[in-house]
């Protein structure tokens, strides 16, 4: 059955096809049937098509659903104190990821799954369609594949973290717990992944440490990304990009260096003020990548430690509060980005074969959305 929105005010389409880079259609029309989008165009054109079902969305904006391309929602247990004292004035540092490990270790597989539901639900109903999820707070065989397992019941695009910090028990042999990571750990999570990560800085894994863990996933068939430079300038940016890593997320600390290679590479820089708000780290600076002509994606980094929002719009308001991006320029990274940053070419872009994953907003424009910051603009979802 054809479902047609019309009397859309302003329609995002990330498609150039429509002009410029997002594409931006006013006084549009989109058709979707079974989930795929089927017909897109102007309102006028639309008056001559036979629908099944007209939505009349009166003058609202319409863009495409958000990708948030870098989660960490398989967990238990709660870091609000830590959260308090960095407020204080305390540090982020790696370490606190092993308190999350011990939560995770004891809830039970059901007791997981609810806590992703519900924070699934939550991006729902805040307009996100795509999210990717990664392990990372296991860190044993059996706990890694555990949480792969129940990650990819919600999504087909679940990394190995199994390299996200040293657990305890190897805290006086790293190497060990390296060859763990390359070895039983990934042949246990590999057929549940997409994807494998590692945590390249201080108090997690050295950059000769990450490139094993990351070369050996890719052995595995899994595909490389990477949080780089998240707490300080790191070699860590130039390894991933000479493995043909499909993103550096965080990027906090690039150099200009930094910048220079990733422009000349297909290398996506996945950015996440959300840590940057909750550590009370500086903010990258997004216009210098995206001035070099570095692909930028945004994501919400959704994790007890660092970054504990699922709204990939406050991400948004962000970027553009804070980060020097135009809103226009953070709705594409938050959406086409978060795409490319997935490889991914059926979400973030509202085109004829591409997903139905459309979001009306309580707004005549996509610009509400760094305008309004802390308020929920989505009014309906198609998906
Ligand atoms: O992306 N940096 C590593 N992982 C998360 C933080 C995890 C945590 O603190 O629990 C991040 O910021």
């Amino acid at each position: 059955m054809t479902t047609l929105l019309r009397n859309i005010g302003e329609l995002v389409t990330n498609d150039p096809e429509w002009g410029g880079r997002y594409g931006i259609i006013t006084d549009a029309a989109v058709e979707y049937d079974e989930g795929v989008v089927t017909w897109v165009g102007t309102e006028m054109q639309a008056r001559t098509r036979r629908s099944d079902q007209v939505v009349d969305v009166e003058g609202r904006a319409v863009i495409p659903a958000f990708v948030d391309s870098h989660t960490h929602l398989i967990f238990a247990g709660d870091r609000s104190a830590e959260f308090e004292s960095r407020m204080k004035g305390a540090p982020y540092a790696a370490g606190g990821i092993n308190s999350t490990v011990l939560a995770t270790r004891e809830a039970t597989d059901d007791e997981l799954r609810d806590l992703v539901r519900a924070r699934i639900d939550e991006m729902h109903n805040q307009g996100t369609g795509t999210v990717e999820i990664k392990t990372g707070y296991g860190l044993t065989v059996d706990q890694e594949s555990r949480l792969a397992r129940i990650a990819g019941e919600f999504t087909d695009d679940v990394t190995f973290l199994g390299g996200h910090v040293v657990p305890p028990e190897f805290a006086d042999d790293v190497d060990a717990y390296v060859d763990l990571v390359c070895g039983a750990m990934l042949d246990a999570v590999a057929p549940h992944a997409t994807w494998i990560d590692v945590f390249c800085e201080e108090g997690a894994f050295s950059v000769a440490q990450s490139r094993r863990i990351l070369e050996a996933g890719m052995m595995a068939g899994l595909r490389p990304r990477i949080h780089a430079a998240q707490l300080g300038p790191s070699d860590s940016v130039r390894m991933a990009v000479s493995l043909g890593a499909t993103s550096i997320d965080h990027g906090t600390f690039l150099t200009e260096s930094d910048i220079e290679l990733l422009s000349n590479s297909p290398t996506v820089v996945t950015l996440l003020p959300g840590a940057e708000f909750s550590t009370k780290q500086p903010y990258p600076d997004a216009r210098a990548l995206i001035d070099a002509g570095v692909q930028v994606a945004i994501a919400t980094n959704c994790n007890p430690g660092s970054s504990y929002t699922t709204s990939m719009s406050f991400c948004i308001a962000l970027a553009v509060r804070e980060m020097g991006m135009t809103t226009a320029e953070a709705l594409w990274a938050a959406t086409a980005g978060g795409a490319k940053a997935l490889d991914r070419d059926d979400v973030g872009v509202i085109r004829v074969g591409a997903k139905a994953h459309l979001v009306e907003l309580s707004a005549p424009s996509h610009v509400h959305l760094a305008y309004r910051p802390g308020v929920n603009l989505v009014r309906r979802v198609t998906f």
